[in-house]
């Protein structure tokens, strides 16, 4: 305990409302995670280094072998949403869905809701957000004022636990984690420790009554209000609902998943009328594709157990004096920078002196190292101004020594090519033929090749 003045103090403990990361000091930037003034002042944990515990009961150990039946699933019934949550929703789980402010969470929470009430869960909506009535404002326009879906507006988690624990849903959705706000905590409503003990809350429910939780978490820059990170690690299952407010595109990624693989989609459309699932994605993301461009190549990536085919365009301009840009959208800047370091210091194409830029089409974030042979042919093509085959798709990872490297799930990514119409493949050397999908198969051994080959002087 410090001392100040005579009157004890008590000890200050300061978090990161990024990564939760707890430090005794404040700082500009935290030392966990890097990011800049997001250390605030929080209050301290009850326990902690240096408190012995006292002795505790023993526990019954177990064997590893189960008679239980695999956790029961329930379908939304929309295939988008089902998939990503790894078959369904299942019964005793805390979710996590993080996202941007506006982006349409509460939207997707409410048709969900309505979509798992008509499919014979129980579902309680609770907002902390809005007004009772402004969710039913949004329910109308949906169209889903019928559907059996429970609505609470409340802040205070102590009486929306006693309310669950008497209406026993079977799905409970908390919107969100940030405006709960639990009496044995000192630290306002939106602190590290306020959503931590909330979110541990809400979670240990779930899991001692057999229902799904549901919690909305915003993505917060800075500031004192935590997000949706500090509460990562105690859910089952964290989905982010993505999307640029330029394009009607969102998509629902889960990036951790208890019951399920990570890395899946599902790709909507927000309208008036709220979100529609988007069966064909690819074909959605090459819609915008006009008369083949220099700079624009189709990249046929994966994303979880699916393929998606989307346009990489890439434009290269001379850069002012002494202040060359390089800007990215969708993809990697550091990749990009190894990109180009690798084109310059193995195929001799250099972009010194030119200002660059990366787009990935239709507001899609690729992160597949899969993608590093489209980048590098879009920029080739740019810098070059001739355009590639518009029907070729392009895939392959690029090693630094100049080098392609097969990837995951080649034929799959052939298969949905040859489905659009695409007739060929720049992709790497292939260990083992692939099965016939009719596309002509361009293998490259490494990059300088396919930059000769596709887009050199003939
Ligand atoms: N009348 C409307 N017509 C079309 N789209 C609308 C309409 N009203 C809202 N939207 C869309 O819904 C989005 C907001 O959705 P929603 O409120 O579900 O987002 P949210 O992520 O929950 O936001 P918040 O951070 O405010 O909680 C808007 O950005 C807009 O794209
Ligand atoms: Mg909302
Ligand atoms: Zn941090």
């Amino acid at each position: 305990m410090a001392h100040i003045g005579g009157i004890m103090a008590r000890e200050q403990v300061f978090s990161c409302t990024v990564c939760g990361a707890t430090q005794s000091k404040w700082s500009g930037r935290c030392d966990a995670c890097g990011s800049w003034n997001t250390i605030v002042e929080d209050s301290p944990l009850a326990t902690g280094p240096g408190k012995a515990l006292k002795r505790g009961a023993a526990l019954t150990l177990t064997d590893l072998a189960t008679a239980e039946a695999p956790p029961p699933r329930t379908e939304a019934g929309v295939a988008e949403l089902d998939r990503v949550l790894g078959g369904g929703l299942v019964a005793a789980s805390a979710i996590l869905v993080g996202g941007d402010p506006g982006i349409g969470k509460s939207t997707l929470l409410l048709q969900a809701a309505a979509r798992f009430a008509r499919n014979g869960l129980k579902v309680v909506y609770v907002t902390g957000e809005e007004s009772a009535g402004q969710v039913q404002m949004r329910a109308q326009r949906l169209g889903l004022t019928e559907s059996p879906v429970k609505l609470a507006a409340a802040t205070a988690l102590r009486d929306i636990l006693s309310t669950l624990e008497s209406e026993q849903p079977q799905l409970a959705i908390i919107d969100s984690i940030q405006t709960m706000w639990l009496d044995t905590v000192e630290s306002a409503p939106g602190s590290v420790s306020q959503v931590r003990a909330a979110a541990h809350e809400l979670t240990s429910f779930a899991k001692r009554r057999g229902i799904a939780v549901v919690m909305v978490g915003h993505v917060t820059k800075e500031g004192a209000i935590a997000g949706p990170r500090v509460v990562e690690h105690m859910v089952d299952t964290v989905l982010y609902f993505e999307g640029d407010r330029g394009h009607q595109f969102r998509i629902l990624r889960a990036v951790k998943n208890r019951f399920g693989p990570a890395d899946e989609i599902g790709v909507f459309e927000m309208t008036g009328k709220g979100l529609i699932e988007v069966k064909n994605p690819s074909a959605l993301f090459l819609a915008d594709r006009g008369a083949p461009v220099p700079g624009s190549v189709v990249f046929g990536g994966i994303e979880g157990t699916r393929p998606i085919l989307c346009e990489i365009q890439a434009l290269v301009a001379p850069a002012a004096p002494g202040q060359t840009r390089r800007s990215v959208v969708g993809w990697d800047g550091g990749r990009l920078a190894m990109i180009l370091a690798v084109l310059d210091a193995r195929a001799g194409l250099s972009f010194a002196g030119l200002d660059v830029y990366l787009n990935v089409a239709g507001g899609l974030r690729i992160t597949e190292p899969a993608a590093d042979l489209a980048v590098a042919m879009a920029l080739v093509s740019a810098q070059a101004q001739r355009p590639l085959d518009p029907q070729a798709v392009v895939f392959g990872e690029i090693s630094l020594s100049g080098g392609l490297r097969s990837v995951t799930q080649t034929e799959n990514r052939l298969k949905e090519a040859q489905k659009l119409g695409f007739t060929a493949a720049i992709l790497p050397t292939l260990a083992k033929r692939a099965a016939s999908t009719g596309l002509a198969l361009k293998e490259m051994p490494d990059l300088a090749a396919a930059v000769t080959g596709h887009l050199g002087e003939t």
